[in-house]
C-alpha cells in the first residue's frame, strides 16, 4: 500500500484530477466526505490542511504528497522534489491598498519602505522576499483573512496568494509585485525516493507521464 497526503479546501479537486489522470482510484476519495483517510485499491490516502502536508510526507506519515509550493516553500520540511503538476496556478504577491500604491516603487524605493508592516500567513517566505527586495519589514501573522489588516490599518500591505484577484479587489487591495509562481507540486519522502519501492516508483512514474 501506497500511503499519498493531499490538501483538504480548494485544492482537492485538482488532486484528484491528477491522481484520476495518472490513472490511479479515486471514486471514493470523490465522496470523502468527512473521513480524513480513504483507503482505494493498493493507496491510502490522507487529507490534512495543506500546510500540514509537508510535515505529514516528511515525518514518514505519507510516501507522496501533493501541495502547493507557496506551502512548501514557507515550510521547512525537507522533500524531494518530484513534479510540478502545472494545475492550481496561483501567484504569491505583495498588495496593498489602491490608493497607497504610489509609495511602492519597490526598485530603488526600498529605504523609504523600512519598518513597512506585513499582514501574511507565509512569516518566513514574507522574511526572504523581502530581504531579497533589501526591504525591511515587521510582520504581523494571521492566519487567514490578510486583507482585514490593510482593511483596518493595522499592517500597510499584505503577502498572499492571488489566484483570481477577487478577494484583493472585493477589499479595495491592489498587486503592488507578484514575487512566485505558485501551482501544485508533487513531493515526496526522501527515504521513499531512496528505497524506490515498485509501488512508489511506478506511481511516480505514472504521475510524471501523465502531466
Ligand atoms: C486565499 C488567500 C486570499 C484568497 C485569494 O485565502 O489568502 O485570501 O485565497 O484568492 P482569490 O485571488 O481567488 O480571491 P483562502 O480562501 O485560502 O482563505 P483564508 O483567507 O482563510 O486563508
Amino acid at each position: 500500500m501506497l500511503t499519498i497526503a493531499l490538501p483538504t479546501g480548494r485544492s482537492l479537486d485538482n488532486c484528484v484530477k491528477i491522481l484520476e489522470t495518472a490513472g490511479l482510484p479515486v471514486e471514493k476519495l470523490k465522496d470523502a466526505k468527512r473521513n480524513l483517510v480513504i483507503e482505494e485499491g493498493v493507496y491510502k490516502y490522507l487529507l490534512a490542511k495543506p500546510t500540514d502536508v509537508p510535515y505529514i510526507v516528511e515525518w514518514g506519515g505519507a510516501s507522496l504528497g501533493i501541495v502547493g509550493n507557496d506551502v512548501t516553500e514557507e515550510s521547512n520540511a525537507r522533500l524531494v522534489h518530484i513534479a510540478d503538476t502545472g494545475l492550481g496556478k496561483c501567484v504569491m504577491a505583495i498588495a496593498a491598498p489602491e490608493e497607497s500604491l504610489e509609495r511602492y516603487e519597490i526598485a530603488g524605493n526600498a529605504k523609504n519602505l523600512a519598518g513597512l508592516r506585513v499582514a501574511t500567513k507565509y512569516v518566513h517566505l514574507a522574511e526572504r522576499t523581502f530581504k531579497e527586495l533589501g526591504i525591511q519589514i515587521k510582520i504581523l501573522k494571521l492566519n487567514g483573512s490578510i486583507e482585514l489588516a490593510p482593511v483596518q490599518g493595522i499592517a500597510d500591505c499584505i503577502f498572499d496568494v492571488v489566484q483570481t484577484g477577487a478577494t484583493l479587489k472585493a477589499n479595495g487591495l491592489a498587486v503592488v509585485k507578484e514575487t512566485l509562481d505558485v501551482s501544485l507540486h508533487v513531493v515526496a519522502r526522501e527515504s521513499a525516493v531512496e528505497i524506490n519501492e515498485p509501488l512508489f516508483a511506478k506511481t511516480v512514474m505514472a504521475i510524471k507521464n501523465s502531466l
